[in-house]
């Protein structure tokens, strides 16, 4: 590929940008500095920018620790999670793997990997989802049981959850495998309880990193993208 368009896709510069920094000197290739941002080179090629190493690769992946008050969304009249994140997300088509509520924290996956999402987020996969959750009232054992075999929701009944409850059963874990809209605080509506604060800790094998604070982000590793990708064979 042209060496413009790696550096490009890798998300260090517009392709403009690129451009400019090849022809000024800026960037070597197997240990020469190119001059020529149109030249060809393998999707492996051994590229560095002002001496930092630059990677290449089909797809990018990023962590995000969603904190309340901003979208999950590409575009919207407000602030979106995309506004988080560095600019070359934006740049390289990048968009949240599924949506969070607004007022729900956590685990949101960031990606251009449009096949990948679309598996991911398919209701045939079954992608386990787990939650942190505050209710009140206090969940009664009659709820947790019917969140376990499945709520009435009008539309549909929720396929059966996994609960583990906190003592006094105001906070717990809930694992889902949908992922309908405000999925969770329907449930909870649906056998007399309120969810006060969600957060997402885990999609599918990704788990919600303690590092990242509200509002951080990191790419995935290369475990966690094979991981993820293991769910789609
Ligand atoms: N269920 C909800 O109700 N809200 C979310 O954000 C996620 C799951």
């Amino acid at each position: 590929m042209r060496l413009d368009k790696f550096l490009a896709e890798s998300g260090l510069f517009s392709r403009s940008e690129a451009g400019r920094a090849v022809r000024a000197g800026r960037v070597a290739v197997g240990g020469e500095v190119v001059k020529n941002p149109s030249v060809h080179i393998p999707e492996d090629a051994e590229v560095f920018c002002d001496g930092q190493r630059v990677y290449w690769t089909k797809y990018q992946y990023i962590m995000l620790n969603k904190p309340v008050g901003v979208v999950s969304a590409t575009e919207d009249g407000g602030r979106t999670v995309m506004d988080l994140l560095p600019p070359s997300c934006k740049r390289l088509d990048m968009f949240p793997c599924g949506r969070l509520d607004i007022d729900t924290t956590g685990l949101l996956l960031i990606t251009n990997d449009g096949p990948g999402a679309h598996m991911w987020l398919s209701p045939k996969r079954h992608v386990t989802k787990t939650y942190r959750f505050t209710c009140v009232p206090a969940l009664s054992e009659q709820g947790i049981a019917q969140l376990e075999t499945g709520v009435d929701l009008g539309e549909f009944i929720s396929a059966p959850a996994k609960l583990q409850m906190d003592a006094g059963n105001l906070s717990g874990t809930i694992s889902i495998t949908e992922g309908k809209f405000h999925q969770i605080k329907r449930m909870f509506h649906g056998v007399g309880s309120e969810i006060t604060s969600l957060e997402r800790i885990a999609f599918g094998p990704l788990t919600l990193d303690p590092a990242l604070e509200r509002g951080e982000w990191r790419y995935l590793t290369e475990a966690e993208i094979t991981a993820l990708q293991a769910l789609l064979k």
